[in-house]
């Protein structure tokens, strides 16, 4: 190697005979690190020179070809050569280069397929432009290149959406050339062969023009505008894709530019966090070390959320045994189960003909004893811990010593359920978020007792239902229902004060959420609020000022949102429309309380929103009941509906700054000291400069 930063276990030249192979092996995911990059740079210079070989294949050693960037390099300063410089070596070299692709070839992996001379796949790969799910775009001539190879739609396609494409697609659509079964290596050198020979025919994107439809570029400009229109990224992919019609070297220009011009945006930086924290929440010592083995679950309750437990375990292949008291229930339980699968299908999430294997799979059952078997047990039912305990002192005369019992509860204590059983080492909270077979969160609460193989064994189960496991520790309402509480208060508070439901909403969409609270209230149902605020009545704690008024009033209507017809909004025509009699409601609840009315710019509404909600989440990781601040991220980003592009509530804190919060609370104290207090942590970090990212690293 000429340069020392790499040595040949990265990027190293085998030579077989009159052809040359580059291989790269650079574990878990070959990454283009800068390792790498200088390898091949090094590598392609050294071929070029000697100028023996008629031919060169890169491969990659491991499990896949080049996963793309090295992400973690992201945020810290390029180290050259970059990648389009790499990329454009590859294509101007003299000697013919073929990639051969196995695994998945995403992103920058893609891209140094798209630059090669040709392009070989082994059969069941995939290809893909993943950079739009980071806040990116293709930044090694993606942009540039696809366009030319197979057009404009599909190299739009493929950037928007970052979908991985089976290589017959990418066959169909000229993305790759040619699709062979066989090892990486052996098809490397068949490869090169043939590209030396002819026999496989090069074809430089250099050489190639776009096909170029202004009308197509129109269109998907005003899609992404209209899907995602808090984000930078897609419409800068647009523009950079729209180059494609100039000169390569010119669109490599501009390409670059709507390149950096994201990976400045924070936006980048909130996607990266949320790539990163999905997979760091298991990377904890409670989700590894052994795990008890699970054949046949159990789902007690065929209400919506048992129904959708049972759903999400058959489509992930595990056989159900669902259990209800009577027929009727029984029946509808199937029945919901059935229209979760017939959905399933219909989004593409489950093949046609796996449908009826998995119902095949579901038991229904009336008898509690049939139970005995099964390797895990999820109790989701009425969520009243009479109910429960009584549920889980007849499980444990019933189950088979070993059998898992979770509990699906929301926010009752594990460990006052398990200690009805003579095994609370067994026992442990599964709390799913409605719809269950959708929802991607799974909370894993942590009962004292809960043995380590029963905690880890959570974590497998998240895994292979496709979910995001996060660990808990038992409070009311765990991590997200607890931190919901809170501040779900401040848009009541904003309401009475003077803002009206709709500019809340408005203006909390406007910060990404999905849907403003009150229109999710609508959605939900608001009678479970109210149904809640009147059992915690007689709790309730005088001090705190009472945000349930509007709400109270409103259900006391029969108006329950969408269900009825009516809510904060009313529900007639295609659009909903504020509902004018809840105007009246808040006057008369502003006039019985003596508030007079203020006005608030969106921008105080999500300040107060926001802060709130960072508050309660700096108490929740202050005592220990989330692990870290990106368990509270991703809690807020599976389940909560939160806006991945900012990462989660206190990744967006860290782009306040602690001393930022903590001078918003102190000022919002001045009007009601008893909900705005400042947490410990963050009156601590603001003194000390740090910030919930310095957390995660220690923690
Ligand atoms: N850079 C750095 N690390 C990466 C990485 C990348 N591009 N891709 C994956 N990793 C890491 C993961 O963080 C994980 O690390 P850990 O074991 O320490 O947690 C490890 O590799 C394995 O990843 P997964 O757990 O995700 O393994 P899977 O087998 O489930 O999935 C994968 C593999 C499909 C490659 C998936 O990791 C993935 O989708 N990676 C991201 C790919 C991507 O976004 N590429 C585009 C990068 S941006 C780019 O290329 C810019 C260019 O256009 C200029």
């Amino acid at each position: 190697m000429a340069d020392g930063s790499t040595g040949p276990e990265v990027v190293s030249i085998e030579r077989e005979g009159d052809i040359a192979l580059i291989r790269i092996d650079n574990p878990p995911v070959n990454a283009s690190s800068h390792a790498v990059r200088q390898g091949l740079w090094n590598t392609l210079e050294e071929l070029n020179a000697e100028g023996t070989a008629k031919a060169i294949a890169i491969y990659c050693a491991g499990r896949t070809f080049m996963a793309g960037a090295d992400i973690k390099e992201f945020g810290k300063p390029s180290k050259p050569p970059v990648m389009p410089e790499v990329h454009s070596k590859i294509e101007q070299s003299a000697i013919p280069v073929v990639s051969v692709i196995h695994g998945t070839a995403l992103g920058g992996g893609f891209e140094m397929a798209l630059c090669s001379h040709a392009r070989v796949a082994i059969k069941g790969s995939r290809v893909g432009l993943p950079e739009i799910l980071i806040g990116l775009l293709p930044g090694a001539g993606g942009t540039q290149r696809l366009p030319r190879l197979s057009g404009l739609e599909f190299a739009l396609d493929m950037s928007l959406s970052g979908r991985q494409v089976g290589v017959a697609e990418a066959l169909e659509k000229g993305a790759i050339d040619r699709v062979v079964e066989g090892d990486p290596r052996d098809v490397a050198v068949h490869s090169a062969r043939d590209l030396a020979d002819g026999s496989l025919a090069a074809r430089r994107t250099d050489k190639i023009e776009t096909v170029y439809d202004q009308a197509v570029i129109d269109a998907a400009l005003a899609g992404v505008k209209a899907r995602s229109p808090h984000l930078v990224n897609p419409v800068k992919t647009v523009e950079a894709i729209a180059a494609s019609r100039l000169p390569l070297e010119e669109g490599m220009k501009i390409e670059r530019q709507c390149f950096m011009d994201c990976m400045e945006t924070p936006q980048r930086a909130g996607l990266i966090h949320a790539f990163f924290g999905e997979r760091a929440v298991s990377g904890i010592a409670e989700a590894k070390g052994p795990t008890r083995d699970i054949q046949k679950i159990g789902v007690i309750g065929g209400g919506t959320m048992g129904s959708g437990i049972a759903t999400s375990c058959l489509l992930a292949g595990i056989p159900v045994r669902l259990i209800e008291v009577a027929a009727e229930g029984l029946e509808r339980g199937v029945a919901t189960i059935t229209k979760n699968l017939d959905g399933a299908v219909s989004r593409g999430k489950l093949p046609a003909d796996k449908r009826d294997a998995a119902i095949a799979m579901l038991e229904p059952s009336l008898e509690m004893d049939s139970l005995a078997d099964v390797d895990l047990v999820l109790e989701a039912v009425f969520e009243q811990m009479d109910v429960k305990r009584e549920i889980f002192g007849k499980l444990d005369g019933i189950c088979k010593p070993g059998a898992i019992l979770a509990s699906n509860t929301s926010y009752l204590d594990i460990n006052e359920i398990a200690s009805v059983t003579s095994r609370p080492q067994d026992v442990l909270g599964l709390h799913f978020f409605s719809p269950a077979h959708v929802m991607r969160l799974l909370e894993i609460v942590q009962g004292e007792k809960t043995a380590p193989d029963v905690l880890a064994t959570g974590f497998a189960l998240a895994k292979r239902l496709k979910k995001v496991g996060v660990l808990a520790q038992v409070c009311d309402g765990f991590i997200g229902n607890r931190i919901l509480a809170h501040y779900g208060k401040t848009a009541s508070y904003l309401v009475l004060d003077g803002a009206s439901p709709q500019q809340v909403d408005d203006a909390l969409e406007g910060f990404g959420f999905a849907m403003g609270p009150h229109r999710v209230g609508d959605l939900a149902g608001l009678d479970i609020g109210w149904m809640t605020r009147k059992r915690k009545a007689a709790d309730r704690d005088p001090a705190e000022r009472y945000a349930g008024a509007v709400a109270d009033r409103i259900c006391e209507n029969g108006w329950f949102g969408r269900k009825s017809g009516k809510g904060y909004y009313v529900y007639e025509g295609s659009t909903p429309q504020p509902n004018p009699e809840v105007a009246t409601i808040i006057d008369e609840v502003r006039a019985a309380e003596g508030i007079t009315p203020r006005s608030f710019t969106d921008e105080e509404i999500v300040d107060r929103y926001m802060t709130a909600m960072i508050a309660e989440a700096a108490r929740v990781v202050e005592d220990g009941t989330a692990k870290r601040p990106v368990d509270v991220d991703m809690v807020f980003l599976f389940g909560y509906g939160f806006p991945r592009f900012r990462g989660g509530p206190l990744h967006y804190a860290d782009t306040l700054g602690a001393a930022e919060l903590v001078r918003r609370i102190e000022a919002y104290a001045q009007e009601d000291p008893h909900y705005w207090q400042v947490p410990d942590l963050l009156r601590k970090m603001a003194a000390d400069g740090t910030s919930f990212a310095d957390l995660n690293k220690e923690g």
